[in-house]
């Protein structure tokens, strides 16, 4: 087994809702994230995918430090960060940086080029001194395809492409360990999202990086993920290696998320099943009872109602093992091709 560098267990965020102005009134939770476990190896590229609105920023922002979990822990290197404050909480918040989802709103526009990516050594000076910060940042644009020579330059002289570009050279600034990209590309034309992914594949082999890589949709971290988790309504419901979980989907959700997936041959088109999933995605202040997945489920059944699901190898895989063989949480678990192996991949 390779060395986990975060590992991630009971990972809970809930956003307390309230009423009245002066005597706010506790009236529920926002359950934005409600019990999440993963592994991050490192070297390797955790994918982690779901609709809109499901908790995956949160996730992100709690890993970096901007919010504190409700509960569960966040064990960096098996330290769990959710506990350290001072000098320790600094180091760790170092090697773990996150790259924002749009590039357009995340970089401030009065500042040049070079401050924006140059800022992270304000707080960490040991990384960078002053007289020594030009130098890296210009390395730093040349290693994400930019020329050095636009360090003066401002956010708004830059494409989409390029801002991210360097939203991802700040990230890199503090030489991180761990990147945790939020939607990197949803925000840019489809045209420049290979050139980014491109670009993030390479900077991971140039300085052995470990990706967390979020996304709302499965087809754009195929290319990057070694391993991937799909996320509902706050929890991960199904994990696996890429091959597990595209040729080898069991939990509904992922069936369903797969069968939106646009595929290119119209041969293999018609080959496959499309599953239009019915009703809307449930509040997170109202999650159902059981499998939170039941209510838009063609398979739910009694059970589902009453009791949850675990993220865990279904016994009936677990005795054939094979590529079925993964977590899933679902009851009735089931194995089922959705894009045809051949023509789906690529
Ligand atoms: N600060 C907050 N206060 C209250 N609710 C929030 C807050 N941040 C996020 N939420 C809610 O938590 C849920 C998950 O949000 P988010 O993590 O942004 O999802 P995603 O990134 O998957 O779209 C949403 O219902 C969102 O409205
Ligand atoms: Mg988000």
């Amino acid at each position: 087994m390779a060395e986990p560098i975060l590992e991630v267990s009971g990972l809970v965020k809930h956003y307390p809702l309230t009423r009245g102005i002066v005597f706010r009134k506790h009236v529920g939770a926002v359950k934005a994230v409600d019990g999440v476990d993963f592994r991050l190896d490192r070297g390797e590229t955790l994918g982690i995918v779901g609709e809109s609105g499901c908790g995956k920023s949160t996730v992100a922002k709690m890993l970096v430090n901007l919010e504190r979990p409700t509960a569960g822990s966040i064990r960096w290197k098996g330290e769990d960060i959710t506990r350290l404050s001072g000098r320790a909480l600094k180091t760790v918040r170092r090697n773990i940086q996150m790259v924002f989802q749009d590039p357009y709103t995340s970089l401030n526009p009065r500042m040049t080029v070079g401050d924006i990516i140059g800022e992270p050594y304000d707080i960490h000076p040991e990384v960078a001194p002053k007289g020594d910060r030009r130098r890296r940042v210009q390395e730093l644009l040349d290693v994400v395809g930019l020329n050095p020579e636009y360090i003066n330059r401002y956010p708004h002289q830059f494409s989409g492409g390029q801002r991210q570009r360097i939203g991802i050279a700040r990230g890199l600034a503090l030489r991180p360990e761990v990147i945790v990209a939020d939607e990197p590309v949803s925000a840019l034309d489809v045209s420049v999202q290979a050139q980014v992914i491109n670009l993030m594949d390479r900077l991971q082999s140039e300085f052995d990086l470990s990706y967390v890589f979020i996304a709302h949709d499965l087809s754009i971290v195929r290319h990057i993920s070694d391993r991937v988790g799909v996320m509902y309504l706050g929890r991960i419901v199904e994990t696996g290696t890429d091959t597990e979980i595209y040729d080898h989907p069991t939990h509904p959700y992922t069936q369903a998320l797969l069968s939106a997936v646009p595929v290119p041959d119209p041969r293999a088109r018609e080959h496959r099943e499309r599953i239009v999933l019915t009703g809307d995605v449930p509040s997170p202040t109202n999650i159902p009872s059981g499998c939170r997945f039941r209510t838009r489920c063609w398979k739910a059944r009694e059970k589902c109602a009453v009791e949850v699901p675990a993220l865990a190898v279904p016994p009936w895989f677990a005795e054939t093992g094979g590529p079925a063989a993964h977590d899933s949480a679902c009851h009735f678990a089931e194995e089922k091709q959705v894009v045809p192996a051949e023509e789906g991949r690529g």
